[in-house]
């Protein structure tokens, strides 16, 4: 099974930039490279910060876009997000309490949508009826599970990252250790950087947005980063004892060179079997 996984896609009103980039325009590039290269993805997965600042009508154009794709999508909501903003658009996207919680069922497992928003803060949440809900998910079906959620559940160790980082982390951490045997990867964004690692044991991924691109100033205690590394989204395959993440940076625009090219000369030593 292979999936997308795009994350901060940050739309905002059409014309206006972030960090120099056009994030209208970097979403609509992204998606012609997915069809172009993935229009057999099961599952397009949006890990949030979809709007920049959530404004209903940046929901609105990007559901009539995501109607207009080939595989299903699903969202997540970040800190730049409003919930009832969101939520008024994207009703399906609503649990039955009113978080953004939702699941959809692929042909090898379970994808579980997690709703880490808080009010007026960039910060991540999981209060007690959130991880109520997941340790019912949890607990409730055989799995396996991959978890998609925007707020890093992990610590980057960049402090200005971590300031802002999922705050009920070791609550949720305990949570995945619990069932962690059933969770076969957690699929996170919010900030901007390829990441890997692990959450009590389960295999966790993040990747560059699709509009601005940090980067890891581990001397700098306070401000967050920026850089003008290449926008990406990922790919993931799914197999039956396996799981493969790429995160591809379509907005490299550079020269990529294949065998054979003259620097390349050197490529097929005679004494390499091929
Ligand atoms: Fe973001
Ligand atoms: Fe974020």
């Amino acid at each position: 099974m292979k999936l997308i996984h795009m994350s901060d896609i940050h739309l905002t009103t059409p014309g206006s930039t972030i960090g120099g980039r056009d994030p209208n325009a970097n979403f609509e590039r992204a998606l012609t490279h997915i069809l172009r290269d993935h229009s057999d993805a099961e599952l397009l997965a949006i890990t949030g910060d979809l709007s920049d600042w959530g404004d209903r009508h940046d929901y609105i154009r990007l559901k009539e876009r995501l109607a207009n794709l080939p595989m299903p999508t699903r969202l997540c909501i970040g800190n730049h997000d409003d919930r009832a903003a969101f939520l008024e658009v994207f009703p399906e996207c609503r649990d039955a309490v009113g978080f953004a919680q939702g699941y959809v069922d692929t042909s090898v497992a379970r994808c579980l949508f997690l709703d880490t928003w808080g009010p007026q803060t960039h910060a991540g949440h999981y209060c007690g009826a959130r991880q109520a809900w997941l340790e019912d998910q949890l607990a409730a079906h055989e799995g396996p599970f991959l978890v998609f959620m925007h707020h890093n559940p992990i610590p980057t160790h960049l402090r200005p990252m971590d300031q802002i980082r999922l705050l009920d982390d070791e609550a949720f951490r305990d949570i995945i250790a619990r069932h962690a045997g059933k969770v076969r990867h957690i699929f996170f964004g919010h900030c901007h950087l390829p990441l890997s690692g692990s959450t009590a044991g389960v295999p966790t991924t993040s990747l560059r947005g699709t509009n601005h691109a940090a980067f890891a100033v581990f001397a700098e205690t306070k401000l967050l980063s920026r850089s003008n590394l290449p926008e990406a989204y990922g790919v993931a395959f799914v197999g039956r004892d396996y799981l493969t993440v790429h995160m591809v940076e379509f907005g490299y625009d550079g020269p990529i060179e294949i065998e054979g090219s003259p620097d390349y000369a050197a490529w097929n030593r005679e004494t390499m079997a091929r």
